[in-house]
C-alpha cells in the first residue's frame, strides 16, 4: 500500500529516527512509503474564509508549503503521523498541516493510519486524543500509536519496536 508519512519535527534527531524506522520496516514489508517534512514546512494556518468551499472548489487560497502535502492526502492507503510533543500537543507546523486539509474534507483514499510521538517526559495524552478524534471524524482505522519518552527516544528497543510494527502492517 502507498503510505505518506507526516514527520512534524524539525529536527533530524529523536522523531526522525522513529519515522526513518518505521520507513524502513514498512518498506522491508514491499510498502511505498513516502515522508513528508511538515516541520520544516512554511504551512500557514487554516484562514476559514471558505474559498475553498466557493469559489476554489476545494483549492486553498494560500499558496505555500501545504500544496506539496495534498497529494499525499488524496493519494495514499495510510497516513502516519509522527511528531515531538510540543507543550503537551502536536508541534504548530503540524497542526497547521492537519487543519488546513479543512478544503478537501477528509483525506479520500485512506483507511488506516498510525501514531508516532516523541517527547521528554510524556504528556501525550492531549496528542493522542486529538489524532483519535481525527481518525474517528474521518472514518479512518487507526493502526496503532507508539510513543518515546526520554531515553527510549533513539533506543535500539523502541527503533526494533517501530520496524516490526511496520513490517506487520
Ligand atoms: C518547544 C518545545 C516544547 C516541548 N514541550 C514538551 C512537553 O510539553 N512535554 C514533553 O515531555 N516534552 C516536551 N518537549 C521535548 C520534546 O518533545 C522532546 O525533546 C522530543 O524528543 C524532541 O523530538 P525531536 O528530536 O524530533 O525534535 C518540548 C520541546 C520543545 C523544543
Amino acid at each position: 500500500m502507498k503510505i505518506a508519512l507526516l514527520n512534524g519535527s524539525p529536527r533530524r534527531e529523536n522523531t526522525f529516527a522513529m519515522v526513518e524506522a518505521f520507513r524502513q520496516g514498512a518498506e522491508a514489508a514491499g510498502h511505498e512509503v513516502e515522508v513528508l517534512h511538515v516541520g520544516k514546512m512554511k504551512i500557514g494556518g487554516c484562514l476559514g474564509c471558505e474559498y475553498c468551499h466557493g469559489k476554489g472548489e476545494g483549492k486553498c487560497i494560500q499558496k505555500d508549503d501545504f500544496e506539496k502535502l495534498l497529494p499525499a492526502y488524496t493519494e495514499s492507503d495510510m497516513i502516519v503521523f509522527a511528531s515531538p510533543i510540543y507543550y503537551f500537543s502536536m508541534t504548530a507546523q503540524m497542526q497547521a498541516a492537519i487543519q488546513r486539509v479543512y478544503c478537501i474534507g477528509k483525506p479520500a483514499k485512506a483507511t488506516k493510519a498510525a501514531l508516532l510521538l516523541s517527547s521528554g517526559a510524556g504528556a501525550y495524552d492531549s496528542a493522542i486524543a486529538q489524532y483519535k478524534s481525527y481518525m474517528g471524524y474521518a472514518g479512518i482505522e487507526d493502526m496503532g500509536i507508539i510513543t518515546a519518552t526520554g531515553e527510549e527516544n533513539k533506543s535500539e528497543a523502541k527503533l526494533s519496536e517501530i520496524r516490526q510494527f511496520a513490517e506487520k502492517l
